[in-house]
């Protein structure tokens, strides 16, 4: 409403929920963005990602950059992320259900504090994610801030979790953020967008929850 009244473009990284759970035009928005490398591409194979938009206008308007730029996607890798594809649905069910699963074990785990799930009672927009996910699913994507080393929960922590910066792979994985997928911004750059030293970023994969969970634990108990 606020970008409409001003005449601004609306656009959407919908690159978690992804179309699945959510379809942000239908929810009024201008564009969206899909990086295709995450959850269409389960598969680590391929890099890519897509734009979607309301009017044809605004497709045109995409369209010259990208010709201009010529930003074009390989056949090989296409096809690759179109196999992945077919397996989205189910992949995103099982993540969700794990993720739902893992997060309320988080917030039991004394080391554990601020864990942020859409899917948790204690989220601040519980009811907002409620109301624009499908399901009542709501992705494998969530963080916590660990109350100890976070480099040691990354050096304890063992199999299925996949230590890496990627996210929405079929593998689970984990990321200590302000070492690694934040570790070129300034401290109280990053401190002000609430990435704190203890932040750890966590992307469920398609593997046993009962596993994920049990590794879990053992890192955490070991700090
Ligand atoms: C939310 C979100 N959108 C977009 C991207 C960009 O994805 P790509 O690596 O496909 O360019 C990322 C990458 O981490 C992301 O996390």
């Amino acid at each position: 409403e606020i970008a409409k009244a001003k005449g601004i473009i609306h656009v959407c990284d919908s690159t978690f929920a992804t179309p699945y759970l959510c379809r942000p035009l239908d929810h009024g928005v201008d564009l969206t963005i899909q990086s295709l490398t995450k959850y269409y591409d389960g598969l680590n194979i391929g890099l890519g990602g897509a734009l979607v938009s309301r009017n044809k206008e605004l497709y045109e308007r995409t369209k010259l950059v990208q010709n201009m730029h010529g930003n074009i996607m390989t056949p090989m890798t296409a096809f690759g992320i179109l196999q992945s594809m077919k397996t989205m649905g189910l992949r995103i069910r099982q993540q969700s259900s794990s993720a739902m699963a893992i997060a309320t074990f988080l917030e039991s785990h004394p080391r554990c504090s601020r864990v942020m799930y859409p899917g948790l009672a204690s989220h601040p927009q519980k009811e907002l994610a409620d109301r624009q996910h499908r399901d009542g699913l709501h992705g494998g994507m969530m963080f916590f801030d660990v109350d100890g080393d976070p480099v040691k929960l990354m050096d304890n922590i063992r199999r299925p979790w996949t230590l890496c910066e990627n996210l929405g792979a079929s593998e689970s994985i984990i990321t200590a953020c302000a070492v690694m997928t934040h570790a070129n911004m300034l401290k109280e750059d990053r401190e002000a967008i609430g990435i704190t030293d203890g932040f750890i970023r966590i992307s469920v994969g398609i593997e046993d929850p009962a596993d994920l969970i049990r590794s879990l634990d053992e890192a955490l108990n070991s700090l």
